[in-house]
């Protein structure tokens, strides 16, 4: 009897300075547990004599009653005070300015080529695209542009192979397509150019929009009217658009579009170098040639095709006088957009 009042001392002593419910499990384990102090000693209770058998049975019993209590008291207390420190050194400070995100956007590039398209799909055209990496044949060879032709010094063209360039215009997918689908067609190519070249008006790599229209009596004055038309959406209704004869080897006749300086409103400036005009595309008539190596019968179909670069447009449109700011991703620059 005087070991089960002294299981209880010792108990409480051990129990009393507790701080962690780690600490608190090995008691708990020490004396209730399977292998505990108090298990050993109900499984000895037959080794008792009879006569102080129900005496020293229920002041056990009183015993691990007690001590069941007290652990479980304590567990809550530890868990009380865990959770109080948690929250404590968990709190968030509401006062605090919020982070900062940076929105992002469409470059300005991007931005116009959307307009550009939009005008286009609006008359009706489909957008087509085609490989930046591009044969000879079809950058060159089939817009009649063969090997010794003076036309291919007019572009630098970056070189892969002997046969495979970085496309120089997005011409090449005129022939794609008209390889692929019977005319009528009306489609617009958006796409990367690559021309070695760079100054404050031309970058390695920029982007034009093809634009090519065919079917069995299409004259130049439908080109004139969609181009025109698309000049006036994307610049204003005022805006003055002439034709100037041209040459390009895929197309005849060709012209190249010129819109009134919207610097100087034709009067003459720098930017205009003084004629009032801004020349801002290649057009013309797709070349018999051109039509005989698709597959096309010249007889039957005729057809337009032009053009347009959409970093000077840009430019024109936004009054920035250098084409590498586009590309320097400059956010004080891009932001303004
Ligand atoms: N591909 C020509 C260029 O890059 C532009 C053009 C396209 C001219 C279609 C005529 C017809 O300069």
């Amino acid at each position: 009897m005087d070991e089960l009042l002294s299981l209880k001392t010792a108990f409480l002593e051990e129990i009393d300075p507790v701080t962690t419910l780690a600490e608190l499990q090995q008691i708990k384990n020490k004396y209730s547990g399977r292998k505990g102090l108090l298990t050993a000693r109900l499984k000895a209770l037959s080794s008792v004599p009879p006569d102080q058998r129900p005496l020293y049975g229920k002041t056990l019993n009183e015993i691990k009653d007690f001590i069941e209590e007290t652990l479980g008291h304590k567990e809550l207390l530890l868990k009380g005070r865990e959770k109080e420190k948690r929250l404590l050194t968990e709190k968030i400070d509401i006062t605090l300015p919020g982070r900062y995100t940076r929105f992002g956007r469409k470059h300005p590039i991007n931005q116009v080529l959307s307009e550009i398209k939009d005008i286009f799909v609006s008359m009706g055209f489909g957008i087509e695209d085609g490989p930046e990496i591009e044969l000879d044949y079809y950058n060159f060879e089939a817009l009649n542009i063969p090997k010794d032709h003076p036309a291919r010094d007019m572009q630098d063209t970056f070189y892969i192979s002997d046969d495979v360039v970085l496309r120089t215009h997005t011409s090449p997918v005129q022939v794609r397509v008209m390889e692929k689908r019977k005319p009528p067609l009306k489609i617009i190519v958006p796409g990367k150019v690559y021309r070695c070249d760079a100054d404050v008006s031309h970058t390695p790599m920029f982007h034009q929009v093809e634009g090519l229209m065919i079917d069995s009596d299409i004259s130049f004055g439908d080109l004139k009217g969609v181009i025109e038309l698309f000049f006036h959406s994307f610049f204003g209704k005022g805006t003055p658009v002439r034709f100037r004869p041209s040459y390009f080897p895929f197309t005849e006749p060709s012209a190249e579009v010129d819109i009134g300086c919207i610097f100087c409103a034709g009067k003459g400036c720098r930017i205009c170098k003084t004629t009032g005009w801004l020349e801002v595309l290649g057009c013309g008539m797709v070349h018999p040639r051109v039509f005989e190596m698709a597959g096309y019968d010249p007889e039957e179909h005729s057809g337009f095709a032009f053009g347009m670069g959409v970093e000077r447009l840009t430019m024109l449109k936004y009054s920035i006088d250098d084409i590498r700011l586009f590309y320097e991703n400059d956010l004080r620059f891009l932001e303004q957009f």
